[in-house]
């Protein structure tokens, strides 16, 4: 009988020990990024919020992205949001804006919607959800950008509109002898050529669009230290990028907008700021296709923007690691410390692309980022 009793007695220790040690190694092996592979949600299903952005409220990050289905890249369900407090561990929180079966509506099933972000207004304490939107059937030529609030993080999201950015408006850095030259599309038939680089420069497809408002694709939104919004978006048939001031409630455009780095063929914004310097990486336009990253600077919002080197170092820099920009997240509670967000689009099984979130490391006070198999937040101390 003794002897029975200390069998489960050792028996129980060795189970509880084993418990332990596997429960320490998984918490462990969780506190760590792994760019490229599946990422885990709370229900053990890789994250579904694909182009998407971080809100920080209630001291929890909450990430906002596009729900991929497994065959098309257009939207079926609508924007998902997941929740965390250490950035590792995600916590499923549903559809935070659902796409709708009315078929008249911009948002109905099967539209494009893409790259959504979310940003909140201490003045009308309601959380604004911005997104890239493409009326269905329409491929990319609406070219719109739409709107949605909520009183709650999390959602439900009401759609408020889509449209297209400050109609009947010259940007504020177009200047005179621009607005004055007489552009007209009809004249420029043959696209990439010098003479239709210099028209798109100096603003050929501002000029086309003023009256419908300016074209809004890939898109991301950035509140500054002042709460003051901003919209920043692949404009001008992607040819140029625009950064669009947003009213005090964040709910529209106050019609004060800039054109940044002209026919530079710039997408996939993300921004952030550090030591009173914006800094903005973008990428080329290769659709789904990675290329190589663009970065910028300027100490002011409305420019001017300078032009840097691609910040990617090392093996596939040209390709930015496989993967494309999205945004750019201030880690909590720690100094200077942003993560790169990028997608690692996978066009034939959407929901199957792959996050690559990398550290922004800084030389000479110049941002750069390089290939990472596994790290965590202690880079940053
Ligand atoms: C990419 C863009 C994506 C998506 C895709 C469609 O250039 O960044 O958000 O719009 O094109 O081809």
């Amino acid at each position: 009988m003794f002897k029975v009793k200390k069998m489960v007695l050792a028996l129980s220790l060795l189970l509880a020990f084993f418990i332990n040690a596997t429960a320490q190694s998984q918490s462990k092996e969780d506190a760590c990024f792994r760019p490229g592979e599946l990422w885990m949600d709370n229900t053990d299903t890789h994250v579904n919020a694909h182009g998407g952005g971080i809100l920080v409220a209630n001291g929890r990050y909450y990430w906002f992205g596009e729900h991929k289905s497994d065959t098309t890249s257009s939207a079926m369900v609508g924007v998902m949001c997941y929740s965390s407090s250490d950035l590792y561990n995600w916590k499923n929180e549903g559809i935070a804006l659902s796409v709708v079966d009315d078929k008249n509506s911009d948002i109905t099933r099967g539209c494009v919607l893409e790259r959504p972000k979310v940003v909140y207004n201490k003045k009308t304490k309601k959380y604004v959800l911005w997104f890239h939107l493409e009326l269905k059937g329409r491929g990319y030529n609406a070219a719109r950008v739409g709107v949605a609030v909520s009183e709650r993080v999390t959602g439900p999201y009401k759609f408020l509109r889509s449209y297209r950015p400050n109609p009947g408006i010259y940007p504020y850095n177009m200047s005179e002898e621009q607005k004055k030259m007489t552009l007209d599309i009809k004249d420029y038939r043959k696209s990439w050529t010098p003479e239709w680089y210099k028209a798109v420069a100096d603003g050929l497809f501002v000029k086309r669009d003023l009256q419908s408002g300016q074209m809004s694709r890939d898109m991301t939104i950035y509140v500054d230290d002042d709460e003051k919004a901003y919209h920043i978006y692949a404009s001008e048939d992607n040819l140029t990028l625009q950064i669009a001031e947003l009213t005090d409630d964040y709910q529209g455009h106050t019609g004060k907008y800039i054109r940044v780095a002209p026919a530079g063929h710039n997408e996939a914004p993300a921004i952030f700021k550090k030591d009173g310097v914006y800094w903005m990486i973008t990428s080329g336009c290769t659709g789904w296709d990675p290329n190589a990253a663009r970065m910028f600077s300027s100490r002011s919002i409305w420019g001017p923007w300078t032009q840097h080197p691609n910040p990617c170092i090392g093996k596939d820099a040209d390709k930015t690691f496989f993967s494309q920009s999205t945004y750019i997240l201030p880690v909590q509670e720690k100094k200077d410390a942003f993560i790169f967000m990028a997608d690692r689009w996978t066009p034939r099984h959407p929901s199957n692309a792959r996050y690559i979130w990398l550290p922004i490391q800084f030389k000479d006070g110049i941002p750069f980022l390089k290939w990472m198999d596994k790290w965590d937040l202690t880079v940053f101390d």
